[in-house]
């Protein structure tokens, strides 16, 4: 017996012993290789946009697959596991559209010609054509006619705008500006308000800029572009609500999606600034606010009714097509059953120089740069899935179906995901993320260089640049980590270089605007690959899953105090929802101490099976702490959103609310003032009050 146990004790020091000599370079060598000038490259990566742009490729088109198979090859060629994973969900493209304006009774009609202009020695005229014509995705067919209201950008205060100003607006076509709220909600907007149809056109006071200048001479929108998109406010194929579009699935006839209230019931168009400013032109009546207005040599608008009328008339057909994502996996040396997940998409309205195949670009370096990092004898302690998604354009389809399809071992198994959709849009670096991600971003963010300013640091630009709060929320449905984050509940960040760009979603945004104005010597888009890329290492090779949950409690007790404030007088009380706060703070500091524990108790033992069992347990509450925050149930309003910190506003798809449910409640009970609606609103608050108490049981990783 004790020759044995002696034996086994000189094996295991003689092993540690050969393991210190000959062990490889500790991960923060490769994580720092990782970001060095020696791997980034701006050509390659500006190669792999170039190729990726060639042709315009919306979701469903030969072009598309094609985009496909680069990426497919491009990740085969780096030592990756890869593989597409088809789905047959319903796509929308235009049949026929007509726009007809009547100024005046008196005056002869005008008719757009609705076309996006190619310019003089533009490079992609040759396949111009392949543009879909303008249209908005899965908007209803028909033919309307009405006078004309101008309503700003269509958000319900606009409207409440119009009521004080006693402008009917049953049975006219709105023309609204976009730059504002999600185009869904334009039009779904323009419906509630009774109007019969929407156009929607591109301002030049926001997407123009202030002189007569525009692309391919600045950044700006032409006077032709036009801002193409879906105005479908639901998750995934409208056809497999809730479930993987797989083939012979169960599918939602397309009259049962017409009926289900996720795609707009009044015909809608989007169209170019000159064509707005044209309309605006014909419409009277009172003169619009001073914030209603356009730039300086812009007509004075008016909000009508009338007397300008317009015939709209738009067909449309909807197909159910096969769309792509690509998957490539880089299997972990030491827990393969945990993942960390890298996405963005493929499918562009247009060209997508920017969006998204900048973020794409991106996706190829680092998948070369990790494939450099093996050659150098690096491989990840976690499994690393980089994923390219189709469809994301139309609803977050590609992203949707497989994270529906994936659900039970993304929810077990899944550490976090990392979106990048446009990764480059010009300069400032921006970040969204879960708050345990926080200290991560930030991290990662010092340690790679601003690409715009050698002497700084991305974090110090950050910094100096952000107006608080430095990291946003991601409860907006903009991109595709809303099924992971608000479906699965699992940690996401969401990052990228500029803000919002003039040529979005128009013919103009391609290659050439890309090199021109995004992102002249493309290192800005190496520097999103090297943030990218350094986050996804940390989380998959790091011993300890670097979250902190202190972030988490921070951020809600500052919300939790200013919704209390909000309804202070009408009896609800917000003590559980403080309590339970107070629980995950301390569960928060808790987990800490024991990581710290465990690290100080280490060393020699390290070799023990017990130990890496004790590192996996906690690693496994700072993964699963993230999923309590999900209700089975969802939210009310919206069922399939199940996570109750973060989801979509109401009234703005885009935008981001904290605690939806009470948010919700709220709104409801300040419109009926009932007692039954105050007490939903407390409901809600019990509500989020279990789940957060629920993280930090899991946190705590005891039974009660
Ligand atoms: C608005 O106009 C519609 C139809 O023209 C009419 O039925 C309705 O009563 C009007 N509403 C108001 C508040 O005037
Ligand atoms: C969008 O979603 C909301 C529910 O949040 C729903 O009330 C609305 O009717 C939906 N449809 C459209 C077209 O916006
Ligand atoms: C570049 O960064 C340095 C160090 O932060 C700063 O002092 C300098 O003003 C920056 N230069 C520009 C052009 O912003
Ligand atoms: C890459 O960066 C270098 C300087 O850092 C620049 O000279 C070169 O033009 C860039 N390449 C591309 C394709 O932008």
């Amino acid at each position: 017996m004790l020759t044995t146990t002696a034996a086994t004790f000189l094996a295991i020091a003689a092993a540690s012993f050969f393991v210190l000599l000959f062990s490889p370079p500790p991960k923060s060598y490769y994580h720092s290789l990782f970001i060095s000038n020696s791997l980034c490259d701006n050509i390659s990566i500006s190669r792999h946009l170039y190729t990726l742009t060639r042709r315009p490729h919306v979701a469903g088109s030969e072009a598309n697959a094609e985009a496909a198979s680069y990426v497919l090859s491009t990740l085969s060629a780096c030592n990756m596991e890869a593989h597409v994973v088809s789905y047959e969900v319903l796509l929308s493209y235009p049949d026929s559209r007509s726009l007809t304006l009547t100024p005046t009774p008196s005056e002869l009609p005008v008719i757009f010609d609705l076309k996006q202009e190619i310019y003089e020695g533009d490079p992609y005229a040759d396949v111009a054509r392949e543009v879909l014509p303008t249209f908005h995705a899965y908007a209803k067919s028909g033919s309307v006619t009405g006078r004309l209201v101008y309503a700003n950008y269509g958000r319900v205060e606009d409207y409440e705008t119009l009521k004080e100003m006693g402008v009917n607006v049953t049975g006219t076509v709105v023309l609204a500006r976009y730059g504002e709220i999600y185009r869904g909600d334009i039009v779904m907007n323009a419906f509630d308000a009774g109007a019969v149809g929407a156009l929607v056109y591109t301002d030049r006071k926001d997407y123009g800029g202030a002189g007569a200048k525009w692309f391919p001479d600045d950044k700006w929108m032409p006077p032709s572009g036009v801002q193409v998109g879906s105005v479908y406010n639901g998750s995934g194929d409208p056809t497999t609500p809730g479930w993987a579009s797989t083939e012979g699935c169960e599918r939602m006839s397309v009259e049962a999606v017409e009926s289900s209230g996720d795609v707009p019931l009044i015909p809608s168009l989007p169209i170019s600034g000159a064509d707005g400013e044209t309309i605006l032109r014909s419409i009277g009546g009172q003169i619009a606010k001073d914030d209603w207005q356009g730039s300086k040599d812009s007509p004075t608008y008016r909000v009508g009714p009338g007397p300008g009328v317009v015939d709209l008339d738009y067909k449309g057909k909807q197909i159910i097509a096969t769309i792509e994502n690509v998957i490539g996996v880089i299997e972990g040396e030491e827990e393969p059953d945990r993942f960390v997940i890298l996405g963005n998409h493929r499918d562009a309205w247009t060209f997508g120089a920017v969006d998204p195949n900048s973020g794409t670009a991106a996706l190829l370096e680092v998948a070369q740069r990790l494939w450099k990092l093996q050659r150098k004898g690096w491989k990840p302690r976690r499994t690393i899935i980089l994923c390219n998604w189709d469809a994301e354009e139309y609803g977050l389809i590609g992203s949707t179906e497989w994270a529906e399809e994936n659900r039970e071992l993304l929810a077990s198994r899944a550490v976090a995901y990392i979106n990048v959709d446009c990764a480059v849009t010009g300069a400032g670096f921006h970040a969204s993320a879960t708050p345990q991600l926080d200290d991560l971003l930030k991290q990662a963010a010092q340690q790679v260089q601003d690409p715009d300013n050698s002497s700084q640091t991305i974090y110090e630009q950050w910094v100096r640049s952000s107006s608080s709060p430095l990291i946003g929320r991601l409860g907006g449905t903009g991109s595709d980590y809303a099924a992971f984050l608000q479906h699965i509940g699992v940690p996401a960040a969401d990052i990228r270089f500029g803000t919002g760009y003039p040529v979005y979603h128009s013919m103009y945004d391609d290659y050439t605007w890309m090199e021109k104005f995004g992102d002249p010597l493309f290192r800005r888009n190496v520097a999103v690959a090297s943030v990218w890329g350094l986050v996804a290492l940390r989380l998959a090779d790091e011993e300890f899953l670097p979250f902190n949950y202190h972030s988490y409690a921070f951020e809600i007790q500052k919300l939790a105090e200013d919704l209390e404030k909000e309804v202070s007088d009408k009896g609800i009380t917000f003590s559980p929802l403080f309590e339970s706060i107070e629980e995950i703070a301390k569960a928060a500091s808790t987990i800490n101490d024991q990581k710290k524990e465990i690290k100080e108790a280490k060393g020699w033992t390290s070799m023990w099976r017990n130990d890496r069992n004790k590192v996996r347990e906690l690693n496994d509450r700072l993964m699963m702490a993230e999923r309590a925050f999900t209700d089975r149930d969802g939210l009310l309003r919206v069922p399939w959103h199940k996570h109750l910190i973060y989801a979509p506003s109401r009234h703005d798809d885009y935008g981001s609310t904290t605690f939806p449910g009470i948010d919700d409640a709220i709104e409801t009970a300040k419109n009926l003032n009932t007692s039954e609606s105050w007490d939903l609103v407390q409901h809600e608050v019990w509500r989020v009050a279990r789940a957060v108490r629920h993280a930090s049981l899991v946190l705590n990783g005891k039974l009660t």
